[in-house]
């Protein structure tokens, strides 16, 4: 499916934060247990702009159907500022169609134009479609933390997946 894919802005804190509910609500993808509110979002937003932490949103007839954003790695310490930690978002009717795909290439364009050298994601080990895409995507697994999450009584698993820009 053809998407544009932009910086994000204000307005589309709304469509952002539902489509990150969607996930926090399959309880496997986020680690979140609960859902989380525009307000709550809106101090996360003003921390990711778009010439040092992008949020890029893929857009289709005027609705977002996915986003992607980065993170710093071990904030504040300066050995680490050329790595960042990804994280993507796909509207649950608009999986499967590439865009997950689309968004994470796209960041890695930014990224590496923003200085960035090291990209990595972090999966829960049960998140089975996400792990796959990331693979798909020349990202290789880098590590494994057993256990480190508990979900309705059920230890889970974290595995870093990273690639080089
Ligand atoms: C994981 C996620 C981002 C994938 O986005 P997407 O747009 O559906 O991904 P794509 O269409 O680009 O898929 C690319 C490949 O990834 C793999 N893949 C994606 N979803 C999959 C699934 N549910 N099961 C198995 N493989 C999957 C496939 O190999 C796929 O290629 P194919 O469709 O040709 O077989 C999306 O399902 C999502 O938003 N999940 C919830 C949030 C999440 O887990 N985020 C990642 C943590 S940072």
């Amino acid at each position: 499916m053809t998407v544009t894919i932009r910086d994000a802005s204000e307005k589309d804190i709304q469509e952002i934060v539902e489509i990150f509910n969607q996930a926090v609500l399959t309880r496997t993808s986020t680690g979140y247990l609960d859902e989380v509110s525009v307000q709550d979002r809106k101090v996360w937003f003003a921390e990711h702009r778009p010439e040092k932490y992008p949020i890029l949103v893929a857009e289709q007839n005027h609705r977002i159907v996915g986003w992607i954003s980065i993170d710093p790695y071990r904030r504040g310490r300066k050995a680490f500022e050329k790595t960042v930690e990804v994280s993507l978002f796909i509207h649950q009717e608009y999986k499967r169609k590439g865009i997950g795909s689309q968004l994470i290439n796209s960041m890695m364009e930014t990224a590496k134009k923003l200085g960035y050298t090291t990209l990595f994601a972090i999966v829960l080990d049960k998140n089975v479609g996400s792990k796959r895409l990331f693979k798909k995507n020349n990202f290789e697994q880098w590590g494994f933390l057993p256990d480190v999450a508990e979900i309705d009584g059920n230890t889970l698993s974290h595995v870093y997946y990273g690639t080089k820009l």
